[in-house]
C-alpha cells in the first residue's frame, strides 16, 4: 500500500499547454499532452492529498481524487492558480505556459485578403505564474517548476530555480520526441538547497513519485491535534 504522507495537504498542480487565442478559431500553444501534470495529480491523490488540477486544454479523462479546473490561456490559469494556492502546501507548475500571447484578438474570425499581404502577428509578454508564486509564498509553501531545455540543461535550469525562487525545479531534456506525448520521462531534479536528483527514464508516474517524495520532505510537519 502506498505511505499516506501528503494526507492532510493541499496540492496544485498545472497540467498540459496553454493556447493563446487569435480569433474565435485559432490560437498559438505547444506540444504540451497533459500526461506528467495527470501522474503528479494521481500520484498525489493516492498519498493522501487534496488536490486541485488547473488543467490546459488536456484530453484525458480526470485523475480519481483530483478536483480539475479547467482553463484555456495562460491568464486563465494564472487566475486559477493564484486562487488555488491561496492555502496550498505545495504547488507544482507541470504545465507549458505560453511565453507570450497575440497583442489583438480578433472578434472575428481573420479573412485572407485577395492579393494583400499577411498581417504580421504582434505578441506580448504573459505573466510568469511560477515566478509570481515563488514572491508570494506562504511560509511553509513549497513550489516546484519544470523546465524544457534542449541544450546547457543543467546550467540552465540552475539559473531558472534562483530567478524564480523555486524550491524544486524538475528538468527535462525536451526534443526529438523525448518527453511530449510519451507515457515515460527522464529528468533531473534540482534543489534550491543545491541538491540534484537523477531519475532516470521511466514511467512519468515514477516520476511525479519522486519530485512528491522531495515536496513532503520539505514540509513543515502538520500540527499535531
Ligand atoms: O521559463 P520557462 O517557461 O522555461 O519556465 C518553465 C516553468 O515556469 C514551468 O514550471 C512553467 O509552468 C512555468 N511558467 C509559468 N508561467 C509562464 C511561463 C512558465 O508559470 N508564463
Amino acid at each position: 500500500a502506498v505511505q499516506p504522507d501528503l494526507a492532510g495537504r493541499h496540492v496544485v498542480v498545472s497540467a498540459g499547454g496553454t493556447r493563446e487565442p487569435l480569433d474565435p478559431v485559432r490560437f498559438i500553444g505547444n506540444r504540451s499532452s497533459g500526461l506528467q501534470g495527470y501522474a503528479l495529480a494521481r500520484t498525489a491523490a493516492a498519498r493522501g492529498a487534496r488536490v486541485t488540477l488547473v488543467a490546459a486544454n488536456v484530453a484525458l479523462p480526470d485523475p480519481a481524487g483530483a478536483r480539475v479546473v479547467p482553463v484555456g490561456s495562460a491568464e486563465e490559469m494564472r487566475k486559477a492558480v493564484l486562487e488555488a494556492a491561496g492555502d496550498a502546501d505545495a504547488v507544482v507548475m507541470a504545465a507549458a505556459v505560453a511565453d507570450f500571447r497575440p497583442v489583438d484578438y480578433r472578434g472575428s474570425k481573420i479573412k485572407k485578403a485577395e492579393g494583400a499581404e499577411p498581417e504580421p502577428i504582434r505578441l506580448a509578454k504573459n505573466p510568469d505564474i511560477l515566478a509570481e508564486l515563488g514572491e508570494r509564498r506562504r511560509a511553509g509553501q513549497v513550489i516546484v517548476g519544470f523546465a524544457a531545455e534542449t541544450d546547457d540543461v543543467l546550467a540552465n535550469g540552475r539559473a531558472k530555480l534562483a530567478r524564480k525562487r523555486s524550491d524544486l525545479l524538475v528538468v527535462n531534456q525536451v526534443g526529438e520526441d523525448l518527453t511530449f506525448g510519451r507515457p515515460d520521462n527522464a529528468a533531473v531534479i534540482l534543489g534550491a538547497d543545491g541538491s540534484s536528483t537523477e531519475v532516470e527514464r521511466g514511467a512519468k508516474e515514477a516520476l511525479a513519485d519522486v519530485v512528491w517524495d522531495l515536496v513532503a520532505a520539505r514540509l513543515d510537519p502538520l500540527p499535531a491535534d
